[in-house]
């Protein structure tokens, strides 16, 4: 008999397909990507599923799971983060969890050097001007940002994406890497030549510094006033992981002062940023919509990864990621 499934996401087409084509589940599905499903309409939809595919915007809590009930073994998220999960909850309740990383590394590596060049070289200022009449003449000073020949770039929190970052920045002549973290990563320090360093001392030394760390209760709001206090007045701020590793008053203060010179979001909280948020009147915050993994090829490659996980979750084998609490 087929295993019941939820999707609550019309997700790329890619992941649908294999769901479809499998002979194994029958799938019910949130049928749009423009709105996320209601809370309401989720809970009613997930009552006695075996299986469940979901995005960032879910939820999954106690609530949800006590909704869903004694059936489902088997969740699997879209999605390389997982702040969004109750994992304590899930392993209580015996309930597999498969995720996507390594197939969005390149894809938010390459977003995350587009956001940093763009706030450091203050390219949406520089459009800005140049459309609406400010461009009087070729200027000495104006606009000048800040390189990255010769700069030292700290990451917070070095994993896969952490790498990769650092591995295409290089060839811009960055001078050296550094990277904090709650342990030192040899393996994948050496990859890039990347000296370890206290969390003090990262934000200290780095001309440009990413974020890069998961969001879990130790790194909450972790950069806050005291990071943004040791940072030099030259430097370049970029989180692309998630919105809530960071303070965002002390980050509007910090910015607002000149105590840093520029930060780069992909991730806010709330997200959607309303668009009356004070960070938005900040000429030198470049904020996108949640925007990293967001190319065809990965989303796409995400979506089968979470197809995959999951039908390989409901047949009791090895999903191809899982995440282990
Ligand atoms: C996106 O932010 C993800 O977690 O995949
Ligand atoms: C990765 O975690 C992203 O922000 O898409």
């Amino acid at each position: 008999t087929l295993q019941r499934v939820y999707v609550t996401r019309q997700i790329p087409p890619e992941g649908l397909r294999i769901l479809r084509e499998s002979g194994q589940v029958q799938l019910d599905l949130w049928d749009s990507d423009d709105v996320p499903v209601p809370r309401e309409e989720l809970l009613r939809q997930v009552r006695g599923v075996d299986g469940l595919v979901c995005v960032l915007t879910e939820k999954i809590d106690t609530e949800l799971l006590d909704a869903a009930g004694p059936n489902l073994k088997v969740l699997s998220t879209m999605s390389v983060g997982f702040d969004h999960l109750s994992l304590e909850e899930l392993k209580k309740r015996g309930i597999r969890v498969g995720y996507t990383p390594d197939v969005l590394t390149d894809s938010v590596a390459e977003l995350t050097v587009a956001l940093l060049l763009t706030t450091s070289r203050r390219l949406i200022e520089a459009t800005h001007e140049a459309k609406t009449g400010g461009w009087g003449t070729w200027r000495t000073l104006w606009l000048c940002g800040h390189e990255l020949a010769n700069s030292t770039v700290g990451i917070l929190g070095l994993g896969r994406i952490g790498v990769a970052i650092a591995e295409r920045l290089a060839p811009f002549k960055v001078k050296k890497f550094i990277y904090a973290d709650v342990a030192p990563r040899p393996e994948l320090a050496s990859v890039i030549d990347a000296e370890y360093v206290s969390f003090d001392e990262l934000a200290e030394r780095s001309d440009f510094l990413a974020v890069c760390c998961a969001l879990t209760p130790e790194t909450k709001e972790i950069c806050n006033k005291h990071l943004f206090s040791k940072m030099k007045n030259t430097s370049i701020f970029i989180n692309t992981s998630r919105g809530g590793v960071v303070n965002q008053e002390d980050l509007y203060e910090a910015l607002s002062t000149g105590q840093i010179a520029g930060a780069g979001l992909d991730v806010t909280v709330p997200e959607p940023l309303p668009t009356d948020h004070p960070l938005f009147t900040l000429k030198n915050c470049v904020i996108l919509p949640h925007i990293a993994s967001a190319s065809h090829t990965t989303r796409n490659a995400m979506s089968a990864m979470a197809a995959n996980n999951l039908l390989l979750g409901l047949r009791g084998e090895p999903m191809i990621k899982e995440l282990h609490s």
